[in-house]
């Protein structure tokens, strides 16, 4: 066999996150077996766990690890116990810091209604089915990263945060929803609020000065709040799209929804170092510790990571489908409960998933790959 030699930081973080990690941690180490592969994986603090034991959310071993590793896995971040901590100091700053210094500008965000989920999601059957769209967020700029902060104005308190985009900064994002869009369905929706904010004018001709070099791509541009309301009227009509930071980490939510759970939908940030992969969900610490998370966001961020980080196309398809099998065989987490399935916890989902991954590598199966 000809494996890889791969190191994978792991993150798992607050709340759920080490359940959702450990289950991802999980199937990695099952394809690495089935397919003689060799994944080192190092586990790191970071967020509100990091700071309970290092004072930090993102100590310097952890950012030392995650620049020296081949990839890194992330669960959530975040939770009450470190609400009253300042912006710069919460376990979330961590994550974004960490997003800056592994210079990962990119958040991919497929969300696709898996076929066994159709009677949850909260749209009629009809629109659900076309629910298919790849989000491409902006990551390393934008109101997230912008001048802020607080000000004593006439005796009361005010605040403020900037949303600022350079013309590099967009091309960038841009030319990586333009080639998304090539190799899917060559339809390319902007979204943008360029009837209000200067940084979305330069936004939109930004865009459209790249487009000419894409002519196989459909672009169209949408306002944000129309986007809104388009993915819940219409989410057929969207292919890729593109947008902002904070737009982006919006609208992705709202799909996610329309898919059937947060739950479900993995993101790869991918940029100049080692890509980081996380699913979208958050920490959920009312979720923690119960073993009823829902492990596929964070099983389909490690396919993502094997098929963008590694090239493992095939293994990264596995997964897809052993996810696939699993919930076709009537396994559901709570989140995704629905009448005549069987609700189980996050450790019977993930097992199942692992027993359909070895199965569909049976040489009977007639996949055969790798094996
Ligand atoms: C996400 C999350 C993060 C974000 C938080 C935890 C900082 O909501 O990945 O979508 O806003 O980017
Ligand atoms: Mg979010």
């Amino acid at each position: 066999m000809n494996g890889v030699k791969k190191t994978i930081v792991l993150l798992p973080g607050d709340g759920i996150g080490p359940e959702v990690t450990h289950a991802a941690a999980r199937i990695l180490a099952d394809c690495a077996r089935e397919f003689g592969h060799s994944f080192a994986m190092i586990e790191q603090p970071i967020g509100g766990s990091a700071i309970d034991r290092a004072g930090s959310p993102l100590p310097e071993e952890t950012l030392n690890a995650c620049l020296a590793a081949d990839a890194v896995l992330l669960g959530a971040v975040g939770g009450p116990r470190w609400d009253a901590l300042p912006v710069g100091r919460r376990p979330e700053s961590g994550l974004l810091e960490l997003r800056q210094r592994l210079g990962v500008y990119v958040n991919l965000r497929p969300v696709r209604l898996r076929p066994a989920l159709a009677v949850i999601s909260p749209l009629r059957p009809e629109r659900a089915s076309h629910v298919d769209v790849e989000i491409v967020r902006e990551l390393a700029g934008g109101i997230y990263f912008g001048r802020r902060g607080r000000e004593a104005q006439n005796g009361g308190e005010s605040a403020f945060d900037t949303e600022s985009y350079s013309v590099p900064e967009i091309e960038r994002v841009a030319r990586v929803g333009f080639e998304r869009a090539m190799a899917r369905h060559h339809r390319l929706v902007s979204v943008d609020k360029a009837n209000v904010l200067e940084s979305s004018q330069l936004w939109r001709r930004t865009v459209d000065r790249l487009a000419p070099e894409y002519p196989d791509v459909e672009l169209r541009h949408l306002y944000v709040d129309n986007a809104a309301m388009q993915i819940v009227l219409n989410p057929g009509q969207f292919d890729v799209l593109l947008t902002s930071n904070m737009f982006g980490d919006i609208l992705s939510d709202e799909a996610a929804a329309l898919a059937g759970s947060i739950g479900l939908i993995p993101s790869a940030s991918l940029g100049f170092g080692p890509g980081l992969y996380e699913p979208i969900h958050g920490s959920a610490p009312q979720l923690a510790g119960k073993d009823c998370a829902c492990p596929i966001g964070a099983i389909l961020s490690a396919a993502m990571l094997l098929r963008e980080s590694f090239g493992l196309l095939k293994e990264a398809e596995c997964i897809e489908r052993a996810v696939d099998r699993a919930l076709g065989a009537g396994f559901r987490t709570p989140d995704i409960a629905s009448p005549g399935t069987e609700v189980v916890g996050l450790e019977a989902m993930t097992a199942a998933i692992s027993r359909e991954l070895s199965r569909i590598l049976q040489p009977t199966e007639g996949y055969g790959w790798g094996v």
